[in-house]
């Protein structure tokens, strides 16, 4: 038995890893184990070697027991010791650099606008970029010999000899969708329908892709005064300044009366400022929707009436966060957009009048 303890206690301590202690504790205490075996073998003893016998051999599996379990303690404190090591981090040391994207003030001007009309109960409506000249053009009552349907304007798809579809073009204002929106929803509707439009114009304040919004509402009776209203509150939160507008009669091929809108503004020290002063600053066109314009949407002008508008997203981008070149807003310098973009969650807000 003296044996058997010194065997297996020098095997417990000599044992290299996890997996050696288990054997040597199979070994000895496993059901086939030697101090099992030896166990069994108590049956056969007279009464008094047996108590004898089986006494010690109680205390030595004790004893093993305690050993093993110690030893297993000891492994894995050195285990963790070793990782602790190795794994050691300089948890002062500075953060590594990582690029960070920026929110485009054309995305998050959009949103905000959204956001605005959304509260007024504006649906957000969509349309293609390459439209037909139909919806271009035609279905908002400009004739054929209008200057806008002109080269010098607007961008024509290219069609191949023999090709005798419709000619296509990318859409030179989110118009066409006010007859997609009807044709999809008849009235009474009220949307909003922001997007990419496209005309041949280049300078420091017309780029060849910029953007719009457009705004349609059609109901019974609908007015002048409601777009006065909506526009009105729209420029208020959108600023989050009480803005003046000033409407002036114009024209456009798709309403009747049309009016082009200007906003209260300031120049002090080469700083525009909205809604202050007696400037006024051309943001918008606007109007009652022609009769034939609903027409052409299928719905009928003698139940119906609706005002439209169409404003410059970039333009009140460029007004609101003091952005002085538009041609900036499409050349994706980086330097530009880490100056102008937004953060992630820099979640546009409506302000309260
Ligand atoms: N589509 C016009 C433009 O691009 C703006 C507009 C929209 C005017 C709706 C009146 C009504 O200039």
């Amino acid at each position: 038995m003296q044996d058997l303890r010194e065997t297996y206690l020098a095997r417990i301590s000599g044992a290299a890893d996890q997996a050696a202690l288990e054997e040597v504790r199979l070994a000895a205490l496993g059901k086939k184990g030697e101090i099992s075996l030896k166990m069994r073998e108590l049956g056969k003893m007279s009464p008094e070697e047996r108590q004898t016998v089986g006494k010690a051999l109680n205390e030595l599996k004790d004893e093993l027991d305690t050993a093993l379990r110690a030893r297993k303690v000891a492994m894995e404190d050195a285990a963790l010791d070793e990782r602790l090591k190795a794994e050691w981090l300089d948890v002062t040391l500075p953060a590594r650099h990582r690029m960070r994207g920026t929110i485009h003030p054309v995305s998050h001007v959009t949103e905000e606008c959204t956001a605005i009309f959304a509260d007024m109960g504006f649906a957000v409506a969509e349309g293609p970029q390459i439209e037909t000249d139909w919806y271009n053009f035609d279905a908002l009552n400009i004739a054929p010999e209008h200057p806008a349907r002109q080269e010098h304007d607007t961008f024509f798809m290219h069609r191949a000899e023999g090709d005798n579809r419709p000619p296509h073009v990318l859409r030179t204002h989110t118009s066409p969708v006010q007859i997609r929106a009807m044709q999809d929803q008849g009235a009474p509707i009220r949307v909003i329908a922001p997007g990419r439009v496209y005309r041949m114009d280049m300078d420091q304040t017309h780029a060849p892709m910029f953007h719009q919004i457009e705004g349609m509402a059609i109901d019974k009776d609908i007015s002048m005064a409601n777009l006065k209203w909506v526009l009105e509150e729209f420029f208020t939160a959108y600023f989050g300044t009480k803005v003046k507008t000033r409407f002036r009669a114009s024209h456009f091929p798709f309403t009747e009366p049309s009016a082009e809108v200007d906003i209260q503004c300031s120049w002090v020290n080469g700083q525009l400022r909205v809604g202050e002063g007696d400037g006024w600053l051309e943001v918008l066109g606007s109007g009652m929707m022609h009769p034939k314009v609903l027409r052409a949407g299928g719905i009928d002008p003698d139940q119906w009436q609706g005002f439209a508008f169409g404003m410059g997203i970039d333009r009140m981008a460029m007004l609101k966060y003091g952005i002085p070149d538009l041609r900036a807003f499409f050349e994706s310098d980086l330097r530009w957009l880490r100056h102008y973009g937004f953060g992630a969650l820099e979640a546009p807000t409506v302000h309260a009048g």
